[in-house]
């Protein structure tokens, strides 16, 4: 079998180790990760299924050891995470070695909604992921440059937690506006999952590659973990789309400190608003691959 080598940056992190698993499964993948100093220990279960380590960081011109990580590999994924310097400077510097590489495919940080339908200044990590795409446009020469979009996570830490839409702790369900757009939610490991498969992929990958566990208006959401928990969830209603808009221009007011609770607002808002969803979806691309939707997750995980 002819292998080929994937170079993933970011495998010492939560999505990343997920993709750098999904890849080790694949028989015709060669696996290198580029690791911080210092977050070697980090992959040591990754080594021990065979994955190599160049020792890098994105950020510091280490043109050289991002070259041996880059270096006859068919396609690089960055799973980074970090602010305007790494996600618009930083990967512009991943795709120059790609392409000073000859690596046929770059799969950037994205996994997110569709950030070319979010309008500019609604979500600021949308931004930077935007204006990092226009620039790979432009300066990706033959590089297939393909953004994984897959919604939120569906996972306790995204849906249940960072967004914030249901509660298993108190067991409520929040919502602004009449929650009546469709939202598009992927587990942590189908997004894994599919974005493995697109890296390996011999054929072109679209663009815009766009996948979804589940796609449901936040009544589907309610229903669902319902269904899956068999639990009845109370729903407070925070206010208006419009409440919401002027709930966020506060806190941004406020400055970065409130990044924090910004942000999962921001993402809740372009939501709710039906921005940044996903169309079309490509999940058959990958036929092997049967995400988990809400009311499974809910179930397996006993939320
Ligand atoms: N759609 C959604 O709902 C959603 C939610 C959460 C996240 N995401 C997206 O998913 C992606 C991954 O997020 P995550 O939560 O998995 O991130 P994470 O767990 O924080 O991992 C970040 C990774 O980036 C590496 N890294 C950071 N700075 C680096 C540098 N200068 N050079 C090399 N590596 C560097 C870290 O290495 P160290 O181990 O050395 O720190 C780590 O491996 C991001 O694009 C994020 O925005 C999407």
């Amino acid at each position: 079998m002819n292998k080929q080598t994937i170079a993933l940056a970011g495998g010492s992190g939560h999505l990343g180790s997920l993709i750098a698993r999904a890849l080790l499964a694949k028989p015709e993948v060669r696996l290198r990760l580029l690791v911080r100093p210092g977050s070697g220990g980090k992959v040591a279960g990754l080594v021990a299924q065979g994955a190599e380590v160049v020792e890098g960081e994105i950020g510091r011109n280490d043109t050289a050891a991002l070259s041996r990580w880059a270096g006859g590999a068919a396609s690089i994924i960055s799973a980074i995470q970090g602010g305007p310097d790494l996600i618009v400077e930083g990967q512009t510097e991943l795709l120059r070695v790609a392409r000073q590489s000859g690596v046929r495919r770059f799969i950037p940080s994205d996994f997110s909604l569709d950030m070319f339908t979010v309008a500019p200044g609604r979500i600021v990590t949308s931004d930077w992921r935007r204006r990092f795409a226009d620039l790979a446009q432009a300066e990706r020469g033959p590089v297939e440059v393909v953004h994984v979009l897959n919604g939120g996570f569906l996972d306790r830490g995204v849906l249940f937690g960072f967004i914030n839409v249901v509660n298993p702790q108190t067991q409520t369900a929040y919502v602004w506006g009449d929650g009546k757009q469709t939202m598009h939610w992927t587990t942590y490991g189908d997004t894994a999952r599919y974005t493995a498969e697109a890296a390996a992929d011999e054929r072109p990958v679209p663009r815009r590659f766009a996948i979804a566990g589940d796609a449901l208006d936040f009544w589907g959401i309610v229903a669902a973990y319902e269904a899956g928990s068999g639990k009845k969830l109370k729903i407070q209603t925070l206010g208006s789309l419009d409440e919401l808009d002027a709930r966020i221009t506060e806190l941004v007011k406020g400055g970065q400190q409130n990044f924090g609770a910004f942000l999962p607002l921001m993402y809740y808002r372009a939501m709710l608003r039906g921005e940044g969803r996903l169309d079309p979806l490509m999940n058959h691309r990958y036929p092997a691959i049967q995400p988990t939707g809400v009311r499974a997750y809910v179930e397996r995980e006993r939320l």
